[in-house]
């Protein structure tokens, strides 16, 4: 409990930990009918800041409309909402865990009336993949679980239910001792980690794939190139095999709770010289440097709660 902040915003209101309740026969129980964020907020020398706010509000309605979940919200109010909570609960380094579901009504499969509750947590979490891993690297497995396609779910969403796909992954690189999966594509191409994108770095040049792929398209992602272009580097998108994988010098995930994890070995496989990419790291700190605010040229992606 003592990771989790007292207050949560929950329909509309402020409301304490304990009272954040929902029926156990809400539809997204029984379905996983429910749409989510994972952002972070960082201590900077002008107090807490959310990094890409609006951007993961934006996907959060985009995942929604998707499943036709219809947020009684717009992206300004939830935005709102984040800070006043943040303000709340009086925190400055969280992960904040925005979420709409079909509440109860009916449990057929057809959300039919269901009502659509909103939620946004804070949570005290450290390192997502763990804090020895963003300095001295990961140890990934390739998951026996093959990456759904997207022509069975519109794999760059964020819903609830497809996330038992990652949650098998990650149980099972978990349970021979890696810190994380990767999942391939039924064609034994690159998809991604279970709570990640992955890049690749070879003779200098970043590589990494797109939806073509079946990947989240991740906003850290994205904010890496322009940050990999400002440090004079190139980036490729490509569909990526394990050749390229087995052969790159450099290996890294990247998302909202890992920023940007280094990875030393894949399986029995030692990446480059089976550490941390001098590169990777470079970049790493970088993005530290932004979330935390030491970078005012990007303070543009930072919403200060203050
Ligand atoms: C499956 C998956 N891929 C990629 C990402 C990275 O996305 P983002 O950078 O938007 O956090 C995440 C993180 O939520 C994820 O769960």
């Amino acid at each position: 409990m003592s990771n989790y902040s007292r207050y949560i915003w929950f329909n509309g209101k402020i409301t304490k930990f304990e009272d954040a309740k929902i029926h156990v026969l809400s539809h997204c129980i029984h379905y996983g009918s429910a749409v989510f964020e994972g952002v972070k907020c960082y201590d900077t020398n002008k107090g807490p800041a959310v990094f890409k706010l609006e951007e993961h509000m934006n996907r959060l309605h985009k995942s929604a409309r998707a499943f036709k979940i219809e947020i009684p919200f717009d992206v300004k109010t939830l935005c709102n909402a984040t800070k006043d909570l943040i303000r709340e609960n009086e925190v400055k380094n969280c992960y904040l865990r925005p979420i709409a579901y079909y509440g109860f009504d009916t449990l057929g499969v057809h959300p039919k009336n269901c009502p659509v509750e909103v939620a946004i947590a804070t949570l005290n979490w450290g390192a997502y993949v763990s804090k020895e891993a963003l300095k001295q690297g990961a140890k990934i497995t390739i998951s026996p679980w093959k990456k759904y396609k997207s022509n069975a779910f519109p794999s760059s969403t964020k819903a609830s239910g497809p996330y038992l796909n990652s949650m098998l992954a990650v149980q099972d690189a978990k349970s021979r001792g890696f810190d994380e999966a990767l999942l391939l594509n039924e064609d034994n191409s690159i998809a991604e980690g279970s709570g990640q994108n992955i890049f690749l770095i070879k003779d200098n040049i970043f590589y990494t794939n797109d939806q073509s792929s079946n990947i989240l398209l991740g906003i850290t992602r994205s904010t890496l190139f322009e940050l990999i272009q400002e440090l004079g580097y190139t980036y490729k998108i490509k569909t990526l095999s394990q050749d390229d994988l087995f052969s790159a010098d450099e290996i890294f995930y990247c998302g909202s709770a890992s920023e940007v994890t280094p990875i030393k070995q894949i399986d029995d496989h030692k990446v480059g010289s089976g550490k941390s990419g001098e590169i990777t790291l470079k970049l790493q700190e970088k993005y530290y440097n932004i979330v935390r605010g030491k970078d005012e040229k990007y303070h543009k992606w930072l919403t200060f709660i203050n």
